[in-house]
């Protein structure tokens, strides 16, 4: 699965600072290595793919950003991953500029944590491309970043995509298995590094965990839309299952559906609610959390730019000494 990330830096012009974030031919990877603190890591990173073709790039960073950015380009590095996970953050073809900073805020991400090594791949979820320019556009894309995949459904929301997705994943990826499944969308910011370490301590199968949605005395139900992990067994289970579609209970309230599923199903017995470190950001932008997980309701760029100014992304990434940037 894991491409050479050199292998489509042909020319200068593409080794723009944030093009190497997101190496072409792998899907977004975050390794949270032990290592990472080492000067050995560190010098892996991203100035190796860009040495040459532009020398310019090494010197917009500080060092703190470059040590994010090997975090992400450290994953060719041949580790054994502790867990792995596939981010699938489900969206359509047309959302082209909410991809690209979700893109960014994906390779962006904080300073892993000291320990473990998690294996992180990120992709974008379409279903069929019917629209010719849309296919066009879409494979241009899918051809530069390599972070896409295009299921066998029509888009449409509540029209079984979840369903399609949860039941692909299993099939496109049986060569290498994940042990977790996550489904999210293109207006939840993930940290990645704060759910790998809830996740490192889970099982690693009949797992369901996300931010429960209670209903009567039930806490968790099911778990709401903004991002939900499964087990690569319960993904399995699911696309083998075919009382679901025998019942065509993949129409409807999707993630709510998913929980009925696994009720019925009597599967995904190890359920964990992150609640209050998933959350929907509100109107004022002012419940964001240092311990967040994810925060969702990113719907224009004025709230991903307080998201990313919060978590301190945008802190520091480019030297105060740069004259070609003059940011406020
Ligand atoms: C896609 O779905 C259609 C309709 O259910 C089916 O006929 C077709 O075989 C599927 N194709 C693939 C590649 O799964
Ligand atoms: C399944 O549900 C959808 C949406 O409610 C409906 O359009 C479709 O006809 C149903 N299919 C079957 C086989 O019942
Ligand atoms: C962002 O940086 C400031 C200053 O270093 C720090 O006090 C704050 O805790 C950081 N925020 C988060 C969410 O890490």
């Amino acid at each position: 699965m894991k491409t050479t990330s050199s292998h489509g830096l042909h020319s200068a012009s593409l080794c723009t600072p944030y093009l190497l974030l997101v190496p072409l031919g792998l899907l977004a990877a975050l390794l949270v290595l032990p290592s990472l603190g080492s000067s050995h890591a560190r010098s892996e990173g991203l100035g190796v793919l860009c040495r040459g073709a532009g020398a310019d790039a090494d010197g917009y960073y500080t060092a703190a950003a470059k040590e994010n950015m090997a975090a992400v380009a450290a994953a060719d590095a041949p580790a054994q991953p502790e867990l792995s996970l596939l981010v699938g953050v489900l969206t359509m073809p047309g959302r082209r500029e909410r991809r690209d900073i979700v893109r960014m805020a994906y390779a962006l991400q904080p300073p892993p944590a000291p320990a473990g090594v998690a294996r992180v791949d990120v992709r974008f979820v379409f279903c069929g491309v019917s629209d010719p320019v849309d296919a066009a556009l879409v494979a241009v894309e899918a051809a530069r970043h390599g972070d896409i995949l295009v299921l066998n459904c029509t888009e449409n929301m509540n029209d079984g995509k979840t369903h399609e997705y949860l039941s692909a994943v299993p099939r496109l990826f049986a060569a290498a298995p994940y042990d977790y499944v996550m489904k999210t969308d293109d207006d939840t910011y993930l940290r990645v590094a704060a759910l790998v370490e809830e996740l490192r301590t889970k099982p690693r199968d009949d797992v369901y965990l996300g931010h429960g949605f209670a209903v009567g005395d039930d806490p968790m139900p099911f778990m709401h839309g903004m991002g939900y992990v499964v087990s690569w067994d319960v993904a399995a289970w699911v696309s083998t299952n075919q009382e679901i579609l025998r019942h065509n209970d993949t129409h409807g309230p999707e993630d709510l559906l998913v929980g009925k599923w696994l009720n019925i199903g009597g599967k995904g017995k190890n359920r964990y609610n992150l609640k209050p470190r998933m959350y929907d950001l509100n109107w004022f932008m002012d419940n964001f959390q240092p311990d967040t997980i994810a925060v969702h309701m990113l719907k224009d760029n004025r709230r991903w730019a307080a998201t990313f100014k919060y978590f301190n992304v945008t802190d520091g990434i480019i030297k105060p000494s740069s004259n070609l940037y003059h940011l406020p």
